[in-house]
């Protein structure tokens, strides 16, 4: 408690320790007696300036001062036990009382005023008296601060719960849009997490139709009286309208307000132009695209008392924010990879049109490959980094010439030589596109040898990517299975020979027993199927 000092107030003995200060030497006599019989502890100064000193270096639990001394006199000894130890009580004894002399006191904090000849009996109902008062006020005293440090840590405890709420929360929205990958999933995943973390009565996700210039509403929440939210059915019947915001159209609000990165709160009591009547509180957030405004969050409350925070407002920013960087991978995966791997397929498609022989070689190769990352343990990411390798393992040949690739005799060294460049060409078409680096490894890895003797790059072992040294078995098994320009297909036994021949050799070990078990099982396509 600030202005209060306190000293203990049980001296070393335990015993109340009272200070006498009076420089007539037979009342300091007379009260020491008396009082040490009462089983206190007694000090005695004959003027002020000695009880400060005392005052310095012992504990007291109350002073009793004659007021005229010499030196220091009673009540600038009174003004100082103020300044030094405001609990101590303080009791004037004087032979000439005067109003003067009283107001002074009580001016400097004393606390009671006796007057000579003081009376023994009195004096000690006195110490009693102003002992248990100061008790009291001691024990008030701690109890205070016991209230306040209790106060201070309920704020921090306050303090800590909310930083750790507004953790949690945002840890939820990065953590919810991690796992999103379809856009109708995100924007109702967006209008859902509104109304759950800012306890809002309606959200709804608006894509701003550049065309049209008009807000178009795709995904609602809604909160039902109990709390709960409509059903998924519900929450689309009033979507084809375009209104949201309880009924009401806020399209124009929308338009006119966010047209930049600037998330927008409204109050009722506010007039704001274009506010409709239905709406309490509204925030509208920008979703922004490259700096483009894509879409706006509109986020209500209808009824009852809630009013959005500049809290609500930072979560909602936030969480448009992640939602536009989810947004830009989905559009990646949605639309940019989808097209993208339907042109390169095509391109395949295209390059193995030009050679008779190989048509579907690309699919073929692909299945056995996947089948064969299967049976061997690999996960369900990897089988489709092979889906894709597969089907564009070949897709450098698109650089390389008729007369090299359709040659229906042997190629010469430097034939071959071009013919070897396809892996590196096929990495390079991949790379361009910045997407696929594991799919682009296995590209280019494809005709490397388990023994280092492969190209384009010599690698060994382990050296090879899995999913290459697989890739490989499934291609060189599919290439002598079919017919060539150059010659006709193997025999069975001819092929078996060659995969198995190779185990350890040319092919990963691992992946030859895993083809032999597959093959045994009738798991591989028989030779006759795949030769079309
Ligand atoms: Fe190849």
């Amino acid at each position: 408690m600030d202005g209060h000092k306190i000293n203990t107030p049980m001296s070393d003995t335990n015993k109340e320790t009272l200070l006498f200060v009076d420089d007539e030497e037979s009342i300091l006599e007379v009260a020491s007696e008396f009082f040490t019989a009462k089983g206190y502890q007694i000090l005695t100064a004959a003027n002020g300036r000695i009880a400060a000193d005392i005052l310095a270096s012992q504990k007291i639990d109350c002073c009793f001062t004659d007021i005229n001394m010499p030196g220091m006199g009673g009540l600038e000894l009174a003004e100082h036990i103020r300044q030094v130890d405001n609990t101590i009580p303080v009791i004037i004894m004087t032979g000439y009382p005067s109003l003067d002399n009283t107001i002074r006191t009580l001016k400097n904090g004393v606390v009671d005023f006796l007057i000579k000849p003081v009376n023994l009996n009195q004096l000690e109902v006195c110490v009693k008296r102003v002992l248990r008062e100061r008790r009291l006020f001691i024990q008030n005293l701690f109890l205070a601060q016991e209230v306040q440090g209790k106060q201070r840590i309920e704020d921090l405890n306050r303090e800590l719960t909310y930083k750790v709420q507004e953790l949690n929360t945002l840890n939820r929205i990065m953590t919810d849009f991690t796992t999103i990958d379809s856009s109708v999933d995100l924007f109702e995943k967006v209008v859902d997490l509104s109304t759950e973390l800012t306890h809002a009565d309606e959200a709804c996700f608006y894509v701003i139709n550049e065309a049209l210039k008009q807000p178009v509403p795709v995904a609602r929440s809604v909160v039902n009286g109990n709390g709960g939210r409509q059903a998924a059915a519900d929450r689309y019947a009033g979507l084809s309208e375009g209104r949201c915001g309880g009924g009401a159209d806020i399209s124009q609000l929308i338009l006119d307000n966010c047209q930049e990165d600037k998330p927008l709160l409204i109050h009722e009591n506010s007039h704001f132009q274009g506010l409709p009547e239905a709406i309490r509180s509204l925030m509208l957030v920008p979703l922004n695209i490259r700096k483009n405004v894509f879409g706006v969050l509109a986020v209500s409350v209808l009824k009852g008392d809630v009013r959005f925070s500049e809290k609500d407002l930072y979560y909602m920013s936030f969480m448009t924010n992640k939602a536009a960087y989810a947004i830009e991978n989905i559009a990646l995966y949605e639309n940019i990879y989808e097209n993208l791997l339907a042109t390169l397929f095509a391109f395949v498609r295209a390059i193995e049109a030009r050679d008779p022989y190989t048509e579907q070689h690309s699919s073929r190769v692909t299945r056995i490959a996947v089948a064969l990352s299967r049976a061997m343990g690999c996960s369900q990411e990897e089988q489709d980094i092979l889906n894709v390798a597969g089907q564009l393992h070949d897709i450098g040949k698109i650089g390389i010439r008729d007369d090299i690739l359709l040659k229906p005799g042997r190629l010469t060294e430097e034939e071959f030589g071009i013919i070897k460049q396809h892996p590196v060409i096929g990495a390079n078409i991949v790379d361009r596109l910045g997407l696929w680096d594991r799919e682009k490894q296995i590209i280019k890895s494809h005709h490397e040898r388990f023994d280092g003797k492969g190209y384009p790059d010599g690698l060994a072992g382990q050296e090879i990517p899995i999913l290459a040294r697989i890739l490989s078995v499934a291609d060189v098994y599919d290439a002598v299975a079919s017919d060539r320009a150059y010659r006709k297909r193997m025999q069975e036994c001819e092929i078996l020979q060659i995969i198995y021949g190779g185990s350890g050799s040319q092919f990963d070990a691992d992946v030859v027993d895993t083809f032999r078990s597959l093959y045994d099982q009738g798991l591989v396509e028989p030779v006759n199927a795949i030769t079309s």
